[in-house]
């Protein structure tokens, strides 16, 4: 874990945090190098005994620093847009080690990906195989294809994360894939080389890879009847971490279940972690504006910090609860704290109900805010978005500066 107390202050791995208030002020993403880095070789090192490919999910944090030092380390990237795809490309990652999934790929963005030399396009419906097959003769070349099915399993997860429901809107149902694989092998201008599904995110059991994985062998072998050769399981992504009192999904557990389903299949596993690899790494690091103390105790108390629900909207948008520290140990009385912004909307709120000593001009860290933090941030308000800074040992790096109001006003003109 990134986070430790050393006499008193919060650091993140050799840095103290007031340090890198000092550098680039609040609020701040910080990410630990250091965390990342681990969780990526313990992930790998689960997997080593099965014959596998892992692809980061883009979609969890996109920085460029991030996404060329995990290319650096071998890994491969999922992404689900054009503007993911520019960004892979900019870090230096080669296309073939890119695959692209999401419902809604436009033709530009296809055409793109494709010239490219992508890995692998995950289609997910029948109009987007016709599209890609028609792209595929256009510009004369054999795309790499694989079906993403909707295995329609409930992965116990919050229903915003849920995505393979049966009224989820990803993916093709497994009649829809086996009629259009038929169609598919009259084809010369499309290549399928695998099955993919994405159960949904923050899930925290085994089981329903397993249920998944079983589904998707089973579709492997109705396509192996009608003389489909497949080379690629993809299991998507979804692994939970412990964001307070949640376990995290037991990585080697699912190694284990999901090398016994592939023992003697030829199929490479594909894996898309996202959260799991960058959740705990980053922590959003924020100061209290003004305390709102409520001796009476008819509402609550509330901590106003200079993050808002623009700068992480999870709590807001999901009900996510994000573990949160002081950064320097106080003796100011402990009391209970919302812990709100100064967006003007009741959900803007990072934490409720928090015991904390805390006083106005502390410093408090957000935890586990690596994933689906900075990425979903907005302007809301007309804040300017938050810098990111990459700790590695005892160096910072700054990866992001924060925003300025030209850069928010830019590509504004009066009328
Ligand atoms: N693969 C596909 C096709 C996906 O759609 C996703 C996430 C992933 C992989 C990576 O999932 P992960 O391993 O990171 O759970 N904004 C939400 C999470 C949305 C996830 C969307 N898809 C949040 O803040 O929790």
């Amino acid at each position: 874990m990134p986070l430790r107390r050393v006499n008193g202050t919060l650091q993140i791995d050799d840095i103290p945090i007031p340090k890198i208030v000092e550098f680039v002020g609040t609020p701040v993403y910080a990410y630990s190098w250091q965390t990342l880095e681990e969780r990526y070789h313990w992930f790998e090192s689960c997997f080593s005994g099965i014959p596998h490919r892992t692809h980061y999910a883009v979609k969890a944090n996109s920085n460029l620093a991030i996404l060329r030092r995990l290319a650096e380390l071998g890994a491969g990237f999922d992404i689900v847009s054009g503007g993911e795809l520019e960004r892979v490309l900019r870090s230096g990652a080669p296309p073939a080690h890119v695959v692209y999934s999401g419902v809604g790929k436009s033709t530009e963005e296809l055409s793109f990906a494709l010239k490219t030399g992508i890995g692998c396009i995950n289609v997910e419906s029948t109009s987007e195989f016709d599209r890609v097959s028609q792209l595929g003769k256009t510009l004369n070349i054999r795309p790499n294809i694989a079906f993403r099915v909707n295995p329609e399993i409930d992965a116990d997860t919050n229903p915003y994360l849920a995505t393979a429901l049966s009224n989820s809107k990803f993916g093709l149902s497994e009649k829809e894939v086996l009629e259009t694989a038929c169609r598919s092998k009259s084809s010369p201008h499309i290549n399928v080389i695998g099955v993919a599904c994405h159960l949904g995110s923050q899930i925290s059991s085994v089981n329903p890879y397993g249920t998944a994985i079983a589904d998707l062998l089973k579709l492997v072998d109705q396509l192996q009847e009608i003389g489909m050769d497949l080379h690629y399981i993809n299991v998507g992504g979804g692994f939970g971490i412990s964001y307070d009192l949640e376990k995290e999904l037991q990585i080697a557990e699912l190694a284990s279940v999901l090398s016994k389903q592939l023992a003697n299949r030829s199929q490479v596993l594909c894996l898309e972690p996202g959260r799991f690899l960058i959740g705990p790494a980053g922590t959003l690091i924020s100061r209290v504006e003004y305390l709102k103390v409520n001796d009476q105790n008819t509402r609550p108390n509330f901590a106003v910090v200079d993050a808002a629900m623009n700068d992480l909207i999870r709590p807001a948008l999901y009900k996510a609860r994000h573990d949160i520290e002081i950064v320097l140990d106080s003796n100011a009385p402990c009391k209970k704290w919302n812990i709100v912004g100064p967006v003007c909307e009741s959900a803007d709120f990072l934490g409720l109900d928090r015991l904390l000593s805390i006083s106005e001009g502390d410093l408090i860290a957000i935890k586990d805010v690596g994933a689906y933090g900075f990425v979903q941030s907005s302007n809301y308000n007309s804040r300017t978005r938050v810098a990111e800074v990459l700790v590695d040992g005892s160096k910072m790096n700054l990866i992001r500066e924060r925003e300025t109001m030209d850069d928010q006003l830019r590509r504004e003109r009066f009328a």
